[in-house]
């Protein structure tokens, strides 16, 4: 089947285009259908550009600061891969370490003087509410690569394209997420994003683990059903899309407590072969024991196609934010 991401249609492109040319993108509350429609178009356009043409001149003459305050493979080369495909050059503190923050610079501070060489920034941090911090300093438009446990906006468009792109349509799916609910901000984001459609919630976890009140409500407020299951088992065979996630040992205060819930959930071929034949399973990766390779090869395993679409919607975001798009 034809995924249904719409061609981006030009009169209104050029409305919500103006909507995010110079915004911070700190969350996925900022967007609406009309947006997100917009930005899929756009990165639809993107991977097409990608595939004919390897890049373009679009953001030539303009720098992007990559600031990242916790270690990240995907989100940070991606961006980076993003902002030199369409032409533009990319400062990249990957490693702050090395950079004046170990001297004690603050975070406005650092802000101030990365947009004095840069038009663009994007930072990941482990503080929530950095990302808006940050914005808050800046004069220049600030992405949410990551703020803690807070939120990934990013990530989730990502996602969301990812499901369009497999299963044509968002309306009507069965989405479960699995694993770490409650410091997982794939998770957050995407479920806030999610709202947006008529989809049914399931969230699997162990009982420490569960999503936060505040996601809840937010899913609960919307008008959308949800449950809360500890067993994959009994709900792999009804799901479109099964969103798994790594127990993030990084976050845990308790050690004791991560080894109890570290293993809990491992999608392996035994689990799959309960599955739909039409479904996904997705992961922001990185994955440690929670999906087994064995699954890899599996027509339905979406996570390096959901990791590939980050650049092309990462093109989109700075193409839009920068008034290339
Ligand atoms: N999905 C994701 O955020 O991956 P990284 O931590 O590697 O950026």
């Amino acid at each position: 089947m034809e995924p249904k991401i719409k061609q981006v249609d030009s009169m209104a492109a050029n409305r919500i285009h103006n909507g995010f040319y110079g915004q911070d993108i700190i969350s996925v509350s900022q967007f609406d259908r009309a947006r997100l429609d917009y930005i899929l178009g756009v990165g639809n356009e993107m991977k097409i550009l990608v595939e004919r043409f390897g890049s373009a001149d679009l953001l030539q003459g303009k720098i992007l600061a990559n600031l990242f305050y916790e270690p990240s493979t995907r989100t940070s080369s991606s961006f980076m891969a993003a902002m030199l495909r369409l032409g533009g050059q990319v400062i990249p503190i990957n490693n702050v370490q090395y950079s004046s923050v170990t001297k004690g610079e603050s975070l406005p501070d650092t802000v101030r003087t990365l947009e004095s060489y840069a038009d663009i920034i994007v930072i990941r941090h482990p503080e929530v509410g950095s990302a808006a911090t940050a914005a808050h300093y800046a004069s220049k438009p600030v992405i949410n690569a990551g703020d803690g446990v807070g939120e990934h906006p990013t990530q989730a468009l990502l996602d969301l394209y990812t499901i369009v792109e497999a299963l044509g349509e968002v309306g009507g799916l069965k989405v479960a997420m699995v694993g770490d609910l409650k410091f997982g901000r794939t998770v957050h984001s995407l479920t806030k994003l999610l709202v947006n459609y008529p989809v049914e919630f399931t969230f699997v976890s162990p009982e420490i683990l569960r999503m936060p009140k505040d996601v809840l409500d937010v899913v609960a407020a919307s008008g959308h059903r949800y449950e809360e299951r500890e067993d994959v088992h009994e709900i792999i065979g009804d799901v479109d899309v099964l969103y798994v996630t790594r127990v993030q040992k990084e976050r845990f205060t308790d050690l004791a407590e991560y080894d109890m819930v570290k293993d809990r959930y491992v999608v392996d071929p035994e689990l799959m072969s309960r599955a739909k034949e039409r479904m996904i399973i997705m992961h922001p990766l990185p994955r440690v024991n929670e999906i087994s390779y064995a699954v890899d090869n599996d027509p339905r395993a979406a996570y390096f196609r959901q990791m590939r679409n980050g650049m092309y919607i990462r093109m989109a975001l700075l193409a839009a934010v920068l008034g290339k798009a």
